[in-house]
C-alpha cells in the first residue's frame, strides 16, 4: 500500500472510532481541545473544537495532508506551475492580490509588473467615474453601473458589493447574470441610461447568456441614447479584442491573463465594478486581506494552518464519516451570498470523478453546498439538521461588530449562532424532555408520543469563523481561506481544482435545442426530450 493510501486507512479507522463517541464527551477527555482546535489568521478566529476529531484523529489528519503532498502541491501552485493540467495554465490568483512589487510567475513567465499597471489603471478609472470627470456622453455623472457577467464573472462581484455597500451608495450597482430575460428587464427598470454605465464581465465573452444580456444592455443604451452610447460600455475579459469588437471603446477593455480562473477571478479586473462602486482603496483592501491570507497558507506550520484545517476537518466529515452534504450559514445578512459563492467555488472546483491522468478517484470528492443568512435558516432548513436521519455539518460564520444598525438586533442574532452550534452539538437527551412533560403533568401515555418527537440527538458538528468587523480586509481573508481549503481538497482527492469539464455538455446541448425551438430540423433526442422541444417551439 502506498503511503497516501495507508494514511487514508488510517484516517478511515480514526472516523470509525468517532462513530462509537460524542463530540461533547471529548472536551472532558481532552481539556486542551479548545485551544488546540483554535486559531487566528489573517483577522478571523477559527474554532474546530466542535467536529468529530479527537485530537489523535487530528495528528491522523495532518499525517494525510503530508503524505498527500499538500505541501510540496502548495509550492508548486504559489510557483506558478501549469497545475491546471488539462488546460496546461497555472491558477495564480494569488499574484493578483499580492503586495505591489511582488515577484509571482506563471509558467517562469514574471506577472506581477503586468498585475501592478493593471491595478492602477483599474483604480484610475474607479477614481474617474467616482469623481465625474468621466460621465456619460450627456455629461451626466454616473449614478448606476449595471454589471453582466455569470459565474465566477458574478458571484465575487456580487458578493463583495453585498457585503461592503455604503449606506447610501454613490454609484448604486445592478447584476445580471441569468440569461432570464427578467433579470435583465427588473436590472435596467427605472435607470436613467444617461446615468449608467454598462460593465460586461467574461472570460471568455463568449457565454451565451452574458453575451445576451451585453447585447440586451446595449440596445437599452442605443435606443435611449443612439449608438454613441457604446462610450458608456466597458469590458472585462481575458479576449479583449472580441470585447472591443463588441462596441467597448478600447480604453474602457480591461484585460486578464488565462491563469485567473472563473472562480477565482474577484481579485482581477472582474472585480473592476466593485472598484467602481467602493472605491479603490476598498477595493484594495479587499485585495489585502487575501493576501494576507495566502501568506498564513503559504508560510503557517500545517497543524496551525487555517486553509489545511478547515480542508481535514471537512475532509474527515466528506470521506471519514460519508457525509456528503454541507451547510455554510453566515450570520450576516450582508454575506447572505456566500453560500452561492462558495456552491461555484466548492464544487466546480472539486466536483470531479477522475485524476487529471485520466483514472477514476479512489475517494470521495466535494460535498453538496448549500446555505443562506442565519436567522432565516431557522425557520426553513434547520429542522434538519437537529432531526433529520442526515448529519450535515455546518460551517457558521460570525461578525461580532454590526456594519449598521442596531446593536441589541445584533446581540440576538449572535445569541442566536452561538446557540445554534451548541444546540446542535449537545441535543437534548429524551430522559429530559420526558421529565420536564412530566413535570407539566402530562399523562404517561402522551409522554411516551411526544418525549421521542421533542428529543434532539446532537452529536451534530460544526466549525465556527468569526470576524471582529465585516471589513474588507477580513472579507479578502474569508475567501482566500476558502479558496485555499479548496485547493487543499482537491490536492488530496487527486484532482485537478482548476478545470470544469462538467459544464460544457449542458451547453453544447443547449445550442442544438435553442436550433430547434427557434425552428430548424429536429434532432435525435430521447422521447422525453423531444416531446418537450415539441411543446416549446416556435
Ligand atoms: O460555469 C462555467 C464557467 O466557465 C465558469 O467557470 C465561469 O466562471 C463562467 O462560466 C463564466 O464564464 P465567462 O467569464 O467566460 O463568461
Amino acid at each position: 500500500m502506498s503511503g497516501i493510501e495507508a494514511a487514508w486507512s488510517r484516517l478511515d479507522a480514526a472516523a470509525a472510532g468517532a462513530r462509537d463517541r460524542r463530540i461533547a464527551g471529548l472536551f472532558e477527555t481532552e481539556p486542551q481541545r479548545l485551544a488546540h482546535l483554535s486559531l487566528s489568521a489573517a483577522g478571523l478566529d477559527l474554532d474546530l473544537s466542535k467536529q468529530p476529531w479527537s485530537l489523535a484523529d487530528l495528528e491522523v489528519s495532518l499525517e494525510l495532508a503530508r503524505a498527500g503532498g499538500v505541501e510540496e502541491a502548495r509550492a508548486r501552485f504559489f510557483g506558478g506551475e501549469a497545475v491546471n493540467a488539462s488546460e496546461g495554465r497555472a491558477a495564480l490568483h494569488m499574484a493578483l492580490r499580492a503586495p505591489k512589487g511582488s515577484d509571482f510567475k506563471s509558467q517562469g513567465e514574471a506577472v506581477s509588473p503586468e498585475v501592478d499597471a493593471m491595478r492602477a489603471r483599474m483604480a484610475n478609472f474607479a477614481g474617474s467615474v467616482r469623481s465625474g470627470k468621466l460621465t456619460g456622453i450627456s455629461g451626466k455623472p454616473f449614478r448606476s453601473l449595471v454589471h453582466i457577467g455569470i459565474g465566477g464573472s458574478d458571484f465575487g462581484p456580487r458578493l463583495v458589493w453585498e457585503a461592503l455597500r455604503p449606506l447610501p451608495p454613490q454609484i448604486e450597482l445592478h447584476f445580471v447574470a441569468n440569461v432570464d430575460p427578467a433579470e435583465a428587464a427588473l436590472a435596467l427598470e427605472g435607470l436613467d441610461p444617461a446615468e449608467t454605465l454598462v460593465v460586461v464581465v467574461s472570460k471568455t465573452f463568449t457565454t451565451q447568456e452574458t453575451m445576451t444580456n451585453a447585447v440586451t444592455a446595449r440596445d437599452w443604451l442605443r435606443k435611449a441614447l443612439g449608438t454613441k452610447a457604446d462610450a458608456q460600455l466597458v469590458a472585462v475579459s481575458a479576449a479583449p479584442d472580441v470585447a472591443h469588437a463588441f462596441g467597448v471603446p478600447e480604453d474602457q477593455v480591461f484585460g486578464f491573463r488565462d491563469w485567473v480562473g472563473g472562480r477565482y477571478s474577484v481579485w482581477s479586473s472582474v472585480g473592476l465594478s466593485c472598484a467602481i462602486g467602493l472605491g479603490a482603496e476598498v477595493f484594495e483592501g479587499l485585495l489585502a486581506g487575501a493576501a494576507a491570507m495566502d501568506d498564513h497558507f503559504l508560510t503557517a506550520p500545517l497543524k496551525a494552518n487555517a486553509p489545511v484545517l478547515l480542508a481535514l476537518a471537512h475532509i474527515f466529515n466528506r470521506n471519514g464519516l460519508g457525509r456528503s452534504v454541507r451547510a455554510v450559514v453566515p450570520y450576516a445578512q450582508r454575506l447572505h451570498l456566500l453560500p452561492n459563492f462558495l456552491q461555484q467555488l466548492e464544487m466546480e472546483s472539486n466536483g470531479k470523478r477522475v485524476t487529471p491522468q485520466g483514472q477514476p478517484v479512489a475517494h470521495a470528492t466535494a460535498a453538496a453546498v448549500f446555505g443562506d443568512a442565519g436567522t432565516n435558516v431557522q425557520h426553513a432548513f434547520f429542522q434538519l439538521m437537529h432531526q433529520g436521519t442526515d448529519v450535515v455539518p455546518v460551517d457558521f460564520i460570525a461578525v461580532r461588530e454590526a456594519s449598521e444598525g442596531d446593536r441589541a438586533a445584533q446581540r440576538i442574532l449572535l445569541a442566536n449562532v452561538i446557540a445554534q452550534a451548541e444546540a446542535l452539538l449537545v441535543g437534548r437527551t429524551e430522559a429530559d424532555v420526558r421529565a420536564e412533560l412530566a413535570a407539566k403533568g402530562l399523562p404517561a401515555a402522551e409522554i411516551d408520543t411526544l418525549a421521542p418527537q421533542r428529543t434532539f440527538p446532537g452529536d451534530r458538528p460544526s466549525a465556527f469563523i468569526l470576524l471582529d468587523r465585516l471589513d474588507p480586509a477580513r472579507l479578502g481573508a474569508l475567501l482566500a481561506l476558502y479558496e485555499h481549503k479548496t485547493f487543499v481538497e482537491g490536492v488530496l482527492w487527486g484532482i485537478n481544482s482548476f478545470d470544469q469539464w462538467g459544464v460544457e455538455l449542458g451547453k453544447s446541448l443547449a445550442s442544438r435545442v435553442l436550433g430547434e425551438l427557434e425552428g430548424g430540423p429536429a434532432g435525435l433526442h430521447d422521447p422525453s426530450t423531444t416531446a418537450l422541444i415539441a411543446k416549446l417551439r416556435g
